[in-house]
């Protein structure tokens, strides 16, 4: 499969973000304003350009209700890693619940969870599972920090951020009793990676287009070494992507979209940046 048939995901993951739901319909008002107007619409309606806003947990339900009418998708930030179901987890909603709300997608491994709520392997090995077992799609995040980026152990990081997902196919594939390349053709369906060097997060800094394409390539390379099904995943990158500079992080083929945090919260910022994405790769095609 060449890379022009992966699909093209531009993700707004809006954090802690609006602070009322007044602001929420606003932000999600003036995207939909804009997107009747642009081209971005057009693109929708192709399966290979997705366009998701990922809110805070208490405005999925009022953002999905506002854009009922379009092709944007909700994703939540977080899922239990206790249980899949329901259960006694004060503060936790469930991949059941999520998915329940007309949710499709999940963030798992953001570097903010990493680092403020030390979610480790373990955590996201079972987040993964449960997500999985509700037919909840995964946006799985990685990245290096900047001592390891110094020290030029990005790649030996991703990769032992990764073995949540090696890990999680071996599980699987011992379960299967039948056809284990339709059953992890299915899963490619249900993952993306999004590398996002923690250093660029919310900074203004970003690693050269050529940084992140190796990085890219390796991760495609250890996705297929675990099984050749999984080539199809699509690996975005995220950390400080704008309307400045969307269209280098575009012009790569090995790119196949943004995991946007600041940006996603300017109806024009984000749906710039979506458009860049889609031209450019409607154009690679
Ligand atoms: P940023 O955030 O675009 O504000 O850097 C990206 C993210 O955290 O996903």
């Amino acid at each position: 499969m060449s890379h022009s048939k992966i699909k093209t995901w531009i993700i707004g993951n809006w954090k802690k973000n609006p602070a009322s739901l007044e602001e929420v319909t606003a932000l999600v008002t003036n995207t939909k304003n804009i997107l009747t107007k642009s081209k971005t619409q057009n693109f929708l309606q192709s399966d290979c350009a997705n366009l998701m806003f990922v809110p805070s947990t208490l405005h999925i339900i009022p953002v999905k209700s506002l854009i009922a009418d379009t092709e944007i998708l909700v994703g939540c930030q977080d899922i239990s890693s206790k249980s899949a179901t329901v259960g006694a987890y004060t503060g936790d909603c469930s991949a059941q619940q999520m998915k329940e709300s007309g949710v499709s997608w999940s963030l798992v491994g953001h570097s903010e969870r990493r680092e403020y709520h030390r979610e480790n392997n373990e955590v996201l090995t079972a987040k993964l599972q449960h997500a999985y077992k509700q037919g909840l799609g995964v946006v799985f995040c990685i990245g290096e920090t900047l001592t390891e980026y110094d020290s030029k152990k990005t790649i030996e990081v991703l990769h032992s951020q990764l073995a949540v997902i090696k890990d999680f196919v071996a599980v699987e594939l011992a379960k299967i009793e039948g056809d284990a390349d339709k059953v992890l053709s299915d899963f490619a369906k249900k993952i993306i990676i999004a590398y996002e060097p923690v250093w660029a997060i919310g900074t203004g800094k970003v690693p050269t287009v050529a940084e992140v394409e190796a990085v890219n390539k390796d991760i495609r390379q250890y996705l297929t070494s675990i099984h050749a099904s999984l080539m199809p995943v699509s690996i975005l990158y995220g950390g400080s992507v704008s309307p400045d500079n969307a269209e280098q992080f575009a012009s790569s083929d090995v790119i196949n979209g943004a995991l946007v945090g600041g940006a996603s919260l300017v109806a024009d910022k984000f749906l710039s940046i979506a458009e860049t994405f889609f031209t450019i790769k409607s154009e690679q095609s």
